[in-house]
């Protein structure tokens, strides 16, 4: 096949920032997905609807123009959220979830929730309110193996919250363990998944390969063989519960190539071409559009896109750097080869 023609996709799982970084990053995405979930993790983080509704606003004003685009908006959940809070979201039309970090989990996560019993009461409205929780499923016991931290959130925290909470809606976002895509298969109605490309597309030795490689650091990390090809058969099989979710996620170069750096992995230059490289190898390109365009809009309840988007099979290779505002960032697979490349809108 040398180009594979889709339903324009949604990204429910993106990092825009805030102000330069934004306006540097925005185009990217925008000019493949017709709407993403925008992680509400800035500093300060997105707590109300009233924040939400204005950082949506600078969004849509940084939107290169004549391009259509439209941001979903998540807000932070905090240990004090106030239920009435869930109430306003759900009133405004343009707020699509809540997002579940657990404190320190990850960037960003200070403000996070601090034991899952606390938000009980909001969790309660959301399930009334019928608001989608986006879930970062990771423990953050320091004594917990960094590689275990997802399947043990799985049995501490998601399990026991989806039977407490039964008409809740849940995305266990970004998963990266072969238990996780498990759990998903195995859970009642209403639990999804969304998937990045780098948990598709590469295992844990890219985080070593010839030296130490920042930029494919990332939280929750890359993962063992054997995982990426229990991800791979999900998505290969076309089951709805499993969606497009890129996590691509910015940050200057310096904040990455430093003693402790950053994560957080910048894929938005090719947000839906490194996905059908990795349909490809996996066999699976005709589950691609599905992946990318169905599953996603019909999990949360929103009218598939129309609009369309072609990808012809011709290599390109990803530049070394993109701007960042003042600064730079390193994007996946710089100065390599991506084997699908976008066709320029229609
Ligand atoms: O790698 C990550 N980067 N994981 C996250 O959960 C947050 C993200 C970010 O905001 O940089
Ligand atoms: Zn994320």
């Amino acid at each position: 096949m040398t180009s594979i023609t889709l339903r324009r996709p949604d990204d429910l799982h993106l990092h825009l920032r805030d102000g330069e970084s934004m306006r540097s990053v925005l185009p990217y995405t925008a000019a493949r997905f017709a709407r993403a979930l925008i992680m509400p993790n800035l500093h300060p983080p997105v707590l109300s609807t009233e924040q939400a509704l204005a950082y949506r606003r600078r969004i849509l004003d940084a939107l290169p123009t004549g391009v259509p685009f439209e941001p979903l908006m998540t807000l932070y959940l905090t240990d004090r959220t106030d239920p009435a809070e869930v109430d306003r979201a759900k009133a405004s039309g343009c707020i699509v979830g809540l997002k579940l970090y657990p404190a320190g989990a990850t960037t960003h996560s200070d403000a996070g929730v601090t034991a899952i019993r606390k938000v009980d009461a909001v969790l309660s409205r959301m399930e009334e309110q019928d608001l989608v929780l986006e879930v970062h499923g990771e423990v953050t016991d320091p004594e917990v193996d960094v590689f275990e931290r997802e399947a043990r959130f799985i049995d501490q925290v998601l399990a026991p919250l989806a039977a407490r909470f039964p008409r809740l809606r849940i995305v266990f976002e970004h998963i990266t363990t072969r238990a996780a895509a498990q759990f998903v298969l195995g859970s009642r109605p209403g639990i999804a998944a969304t998937l990045t490309p780098q948990h598709l597309l590469m295992n844990r030795n890219a985080l070593f390969a010839g030296g130490i490689r920042p930029h494919h650091y990332c939280l929750p990390l890359l993962k063992s063989e054997a995982d990426r090809e229990a991800l791979l058969g999900v998505v290969a099989s076309g089951d709805p519960r499993f969606f497009l979710g890129t996590d691509s996620a910015p940050h200057a170069r310096g904040a990455k190539e430093v003693a402790c750096g950053c994560a957080g992995i910048f894929s938005a230059h090719a947000g839906i071409e490194l996905y059908a490289e990795a349909f490809e190898a996996a066999g699976a390109l005709g589950r691609l559009e599905a992946f990318a365009s169905e599953h996603g809009a019909d999990f949360y309840r929103l009218p598939r896109n129309t609009g369309r988007l072609t990808l012809v099979k011709a290599p390109w290779e990803v530049p070394r750097s993109c701007p960042f505002g003042a600064e730079e960032l390193v994007p996946l697979r710089a100065g390599e080869h991506i084997g699908w490349r976008l066709q320029e809108r229609q």
